[in-house]
């Protein structure tokens, strides 16, 4: 292995660690002043590791860090993409040590962020430090940092609108998804979109004495609990009309070849501590965490939930409702579909308002791609084996963005594990993948250049 990477990997290890201190929650205004610290640090950092005019791109939320470095105007340009804030640590009880204060413990390190996505993004900057250091930088790269992925990644549109010479490049280099296990790389190939939104239900005027008025006046919370179980039928389809008109169904053949990847269903339950799983049939558990659109609810509240009891009917009840979408599913759409249906559903004696978030377009991406070819030779150096393409049951909107607007792939090099608990109290990222990450990156920069020139 690189001499140079050996000698720093202490350093590597540390450096995330300082990282992972800042608590850049873009979710949360209290932590505004620590975001903009992270995207300081980040910028420092990759001027370090060599890049040039680097700069915090200001949006009208948090900054876009820049930075890159052309060694050759006729070389290939791969554009690395990655974001530095963190979701909430919440709840901060269930953390068994503080999310903003990583320690490593059994070769993970547990730290918010620490794999999603600040340790997979900061292998980027020690991959591109070890190439500059060693000479081996083989073709030209840029790097765009963000810091408002987990908050839907409303400003960068316009950004990514407003600097398409900038971005200009052949590929997107993207680690922020996960492989199937530290022993059997995989690479994304596609992820899903979002509609997310806010439903609320107003009954009465007013609390109301349940005893007084019980039996006679409409439950917001009995009739929200109503609306949101006939969202599926008794096969666990959605019931919005129009939801599944767009959805690309998969041939015999591409199903056939999804359930090659290896899965055990009793390890998957087990792993999260589930009797049985649930889902759309006639459709695997693989198949329905991926190619298929789904509707949840994330958070339902209203009425009285504090110590004791209290005997009220409450004037109103809310929900947050998310829809993961699939090709050829439009966000904006399918947010239309579902109010319609949600409002055609609602009984006379009920107010509904549904108002929407933030969403994202479901994207598939090429695997006859030289940069996908680039990314798989890469991963069988350093892991011995040929990584598996899998679709990925999460979200990045910029993906979709990249191909419509500026119209390039993207290659999904993540090295997380479903079991590092990203977004959940104890995220952690193996010092394993960490080091594999920085070590297996340069490799498909050498593939990529070389592929490019023979193209
Ligand atoms: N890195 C994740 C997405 C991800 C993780 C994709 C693992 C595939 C495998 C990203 O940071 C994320 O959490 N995205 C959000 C969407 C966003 C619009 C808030 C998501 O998927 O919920
Ligand atoms: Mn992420
Ligand atoms: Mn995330």
């Amino acid at each position: 292995m690189n001499t140079y990477f050996e000698q720093n990997k202490g350093r590597f290890l540390e450096e995330l660690m300082d990282l992972l201190r800042i608590p850049s929650i873009s979710a949360d205004s209290k932590y505004k002043k620590d975001v903009l610290r992270t995207a300081e640090f980040i910028k420092e950092k990759l001027e370090k590791a060599g890049a040039d005019k680097v700069e915090l791109c200001q949006t009208a939320g948090f900054p876009i860090v820049y930075g890159e470095k052309i060694i050759n105007k006729n070389l290939p340009t791969v554009l690395v993409y990655g974001h530095y804030d963190v979701q909430p640590p919440d709840p901060y009880e269930l953390w068994d040590s503080p999310p903003f204060e990583p320690v490593i413990k059994d070769e993970k390190i547990y730290a918010r962020g620490a794999c999603d996505d600040k340790g997979q993004m900061y292998m980027h900057l020690k991959a591109f430090e070890i190439m500059m250091q060693t000479n081996s930088l083989p073709c030209n790269v840029k790097f765009m940092i963000e810091g408002e992925e987990e908050v839907g990644s409303s400003n960068l549109e316009i950004f990514v609108e407003k600097n398409k010479a900038r971005l200009a490049s052949d590929v997107i280099l993207i680690s922020d998804t996960g492989m199937i296990a530290n022993d059997i790389p995989s690479i994304t190939v596609g992820l899903r979109g979002l509609s997310y939104l806010e439903v609320e239900v107003t009954g009465p005027n007013r609390d109301l004495h349940s005893g007084l008025y019980g039996g006679a006046v409409p439950n917001p919370i009995n009739v929200l609990c109503e609306m949101i179980a006939s969202l599926h039928d008794s096969d666990r389809r959605i019931t919005v009309e129009g939801f599944y008109d767009e959805v690309a169904e998969l041939s015999k053949k591409e199903r056939e070849e999804m359930a090659k990847a290896p899965f055990s269903l009793e390890e998957y339950k087990k792993s999260i501590g589930l009797k049985d799983v649930i889902g759309e049939k006639g459709y695997t558990t693989l198949e329905r965490v991926s190619i298929r659109p789904t509707l949840d609810v994330n958070g339902i509240w209203g009425g009285y939930i504090g110590e004791g009891a209290k005997t009220v009917i409450p004037s109103k009840a809310y929900a947050k409702i998310s829809m993961r979408l699939v090709p050829n599913q439009v966000s904006a759409k399918i947010t239309e579909l579902f109010k319609k249906h949600f409002l055609k559903i609602a009984p006379p004696s009920v107010t509904v308002e549904v108002r929407p978030h933030h969403g994202g377009e479901p994207v598939v991406t090429p695997i006859d791609s030289i940069a996908y070819q680039a990314a798989s030779a890469a991963y069988e150096t350093t892991f011995g084996k040929k990584p598996i393409p899998q679709r990925g049951g999460g979200s990045i909107p910029i993906v979709e963005m990249f191909k419509s607007k500026l119209k390039i792939d993207s290659v999904l090099m993540g090295f997380g594990l479903d079991s590092d608990a990203i977004h959940s109290p104890n995220e952690h990222y193996g010092v394993f993948n960490y080091f594999k990450g920085i070590e297996t990156i340069p490799h498909f920069y050498q593939n990529y250049a070389k592929m490019m020139a023979q193209k």
